[in-house]
């Protein structure tokens, strides 16, 4: 099961699909009587011999094969912090929460432990690429790019740019040093992965207010200079958070037309088609018509922005204005890692949007699963190599198996009996039923660029 287009999902029933030995799909055979049989006739079209080919078949009617989920937007450092939050809004959360613990782990052995529960648990989550920010400190964001490599998980990795806003104890030293801190840890990352294969740097300006006017410039200098590398921020996520942008940004400091944040990036060269902006809850019609005219991306954090009130974003209204739109868990401000309960938890969004009078703005469950994939890989640069299966993309995929039940209502497989499946649903009524009510109970296994990255024990 894959997204064709944002409204459409594809069943492929009894087909085979032959990942060579890069991890590529170089064949996709449908319209067979069964799987097997699909798989008997594709070997000798590919000249494979069945004694080299491992093969991984779906159980039963209530298993499928799933593009591995991409999480356009997250925090690996503060794992730590998912669901503590209480009753704060952006601006205090960051001062209270995060900004102490962001700031610890400039301890190597303690950032060891969270970026290494981080990734198996996002991996268990079904999570096969995350755009990550790690900390100031640049050994630990390493490290991260280490770990994930190790792993085996895609990741963009950010050294987090501040300089500005945070307290004394959590910041760049100055404009110079930002720069610095970002070319040491882009050349790690790169002498680890040259062919950027699994994991590669981003720029990661934190946000305007947290970045000084000679920050932002000399990031869009280096963005500008290295056309190869994404871009990663925030975006209109808390109206005191926009207010202060405008306080910190008038136009008269950067020649930008106007006073909004979405000028702000863009008058630094920061608003490009690499970019990823996290939330965009509150933009105005102009910014996005602005930001689709740059080709930036948003990455919706319905979890995060509905922890720590910072509002509803409109998927629809950004969709219809051209933005290209993927799924971000922002841990944590975000409560929690899962891709799958931010689908649905934008589900959920989209229709408070719908009762505030537009009845359209409602998302389906093909519509989120397309963001939480697809949608998803575009956001982050990786379209069409990542997100669907289609000969020439690589796999990355979960298999999902939901809870059997037999004739007697009795459980066939213990343990998944979250999401019950009784036999007389459709495929589609299958598909929401694990939107709704799946967790990573379901994701039975794991694979990025073909490798086995996380199996279910139990
Ligand atoms: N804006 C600046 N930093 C952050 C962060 O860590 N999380 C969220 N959600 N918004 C931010
Ligand atoms: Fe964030």
């Amino acid at each position: 099961v894959h997204s064709k287009t944002l409204a459409e999902l594809e069943y492929l029933h009894s087909t085979a699909i032959a990942v060579d030995a890069t991890g590529k799909i170089v064949a996709v055979e449908p319209g067979h009587a069964t799987a097997a049989a699909a798989a008997e006739a594709l070997l000798p079209k590919l000249g494979w011999a069945a004694g080299d080919v491992d093969t991984v078949a779906t159980k039963s009617d209530s298993h499928f094969f799933f593009p591995g989920f991409i999480d356009t937007h997250l925090h690996a450092s503060q794992y730590p912090n998912v669901g503590i939050f209480g009753n704060s809004t952006l601006l205090d959360w960051l001062n209270t929460y995060t900004f102490p613990l962001e700031a610890s782990l400039a301890d190597p052995a303690k950032a060891r432990k969270v970026y290494t529960r981080v990734i198996r648990k996002t991996l268990a989550h079904g999570t096969t690429t995350a755009a990550y920010y790690a900390t100031v400190d640049v050994s630990s964001t390493n490290l991260l790019a280490d770990l994930c490599l190790a792993a085996g998980q895609r990741a963009l990795v950010g050294r987090v740019c501040m300089d500005q806003l945070s307290p004394a104890y959590y910041r760049d030293e100055s404009p110079a040093a930002a720069l610095a801190s970002t070319l040491a840890s882009i050349a790690h990352i790169e002498s680890i992965d040259p062919s950027a294969s699994l994991v590669r740097p981003v720029l990661t300006p934190r946000f305007a207010p947290s970045c000084s006017a000679p920050l932002l410039k000399g990031l869009g200098a280096l963005a500008a200079d290295r056309p190869d590398l994404p871009i990663q921020t925030h975006i209109s996520e808390n109206k005191n958070e926009i207010a202060l942008v405008k306080e910190l940004f008038p136009p008269s400091s950067t020649g930008a037309p106007d006073d909004s944040y979405s000028s702000v990036y863009d008058a630094f060269g920061l608003l490009t088609e690499r970019t990823i902006l996290a939330h965009g809850v509150h933009l105005s019609e102009v910014e996005a018509e602005l930001i689709a005219k740059r080709g930036a991306k948003v990455s919706h954090c319905p979890c995060s922005n509905s922890a720590i009130t910072s509002g509803a974003a409109r998927v629809r209204w950004l969709i219809e204005k051209g933005v290209t739109c993927g799924l971000g868990t922002d841990m944590s401000g975000g409560y929690s890692p899962s891709v799958l309960e931010a689908a649905r938890h934008a589900a959920l969004v989209s229709r408070h949007v719908a009762m505030g009078g537009d009845d359209k703005a409602k998302l389906t469950v093909e519509e989120v699963l397309y963001l939480a994939t697809r949608g998803g890989a575009d956001v982050v640069g990786l379209g069409g190599r990542v997100g669907a299966f289609e000969v020439g993309m690589e796999w990355d995929a979960q298999l999902v198996g939901l809870g059997t039940v037999d004739a007697e209502g009795g459980a066939v497989e213990e343990e998944d009996g979250n999401v019950d499946v009784f036999g007389w649903e459709t495929w589609e009524e299958r598909i929401a039923k694990w939107v709704y009510n799946g967790d990573d109970r379901n994701t039975r296994k794991v694979w990025v660029k073909g490798r086995l990255v996380h199996e279910r024990k139990g």
